[in-house]
């Protein structure tokens, strides 16, 4: 990986510092670490991770030479119940930077998963410091599976997981797909801090393949099937029982029927 080749197509703020390791734990656990230290916007690369988050505190695969694992550090003059809007700006971001760099038709899939005809392609996971119900810092994890192979995804992963290769058959830039990720960003945090969130909602509904969808939401042990209705400005999913009530969701994993 080359930060510099990162660096140089960097406009706006958000990547403006880029803190690269070839190997952390984990590039949010960094960059909670350090957050106080440094200026909004800083980013935490690796080439690899050893203890890589996932939601729901699951592990996320991080082998050297071929994905992207980011945190992005910021300090939003927002409330808690903004959280789940910096989530939905790195979806969008993700998905528009995937799009443009690969050509492939990525859509976001409830609350925050990168996909291609429903096969993951990366995942973000944002955790948050909050003080007195304010944002005090925002540390915005992206992976992205970009070059690797079906053969290093294990088995439990192989019918749910793929990645730019996989999907386009070609090798792609990480640096150039970073850099366009880390624009994509800073252009809708501009929107956020501009008090735009209905433009940035707007858009993660245009990318979403979820609502409007028969799904089954896993909330802990128990299971809610109906129809994906929408989601509110906290980014909690709304499904339509059968029954016609309603569920709001704010986190678990859905499976979508038809
Ligand atoms: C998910 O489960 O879908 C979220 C995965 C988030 C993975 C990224 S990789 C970079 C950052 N550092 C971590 O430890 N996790 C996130």
């Amino acid at each position: 990986m080359h930060p510099a080749d990162i660096r140089e197509r960097i406009k706006g703020s958000v990547g403006k510092e880029i803190l690269y390791f070839e190997k952390v734990g984990s590039t949010n656990a960094l960059a909670m670490d350090i957050a106080e230290k440094v200026t909004d916007g800083t980013v935490v690369l690796a080439d690899s991770q050893e203890k890589g988050k996932g939601r729901l505190g699951r592990i996320w695969l991080s082998p050297p030479g071929v994905n992207v694992y980011l945190s992005v550090i910021l300090k939003p003059a927002l409330t808690s119940r903004d959280a789940a809007l910096l989530t939905f700006m790195a979806a969008v971001a993700g998905a528009h930077a995937l799009r443009r760099t690969s050509g492939l038709e990525v859509r976001i899939k409830w609350p925050n998963d990168l996909v291609v005809s429903e096969r993951k392609l990366g995942g973000i996971l944002t955790e948050t410091k909050i003080e007195r119900q304010r944002i005090l810092v925002a540390v915005i994890g992206i992976g992205l599976n970009v070059n690797m192979d079906i053969d290093a995804f294990p088995e439990d992963l192989l019918h749910t997981a793929t990645s730019v290769k996989i999907e386009t058959g070609r090798i792609f830039s990480r640096e150039m797909i970073i850099a366009e990720i880390l624009n994509e960003m800073d252009r809708w945090y501009t929107e956020l801090k501009g008090k735009k969130r209905e433009i940035l909602l707007h858009e993660w509904q245009r990318l979403t393949s979820t609502l409007g969808r028969h799904v089954t939401a896993l909330v802990g042990k128990e299971a809610y099937t109906g129809l994906a209705d929408s989601v509110d400005d906290e980014g909690r999913l709304i499904i339509r029982l059968p029954s016609g009530r309603t569920r709001k969701i704010s986190s678990g994993d859905i499976t979508i029927l038809r």
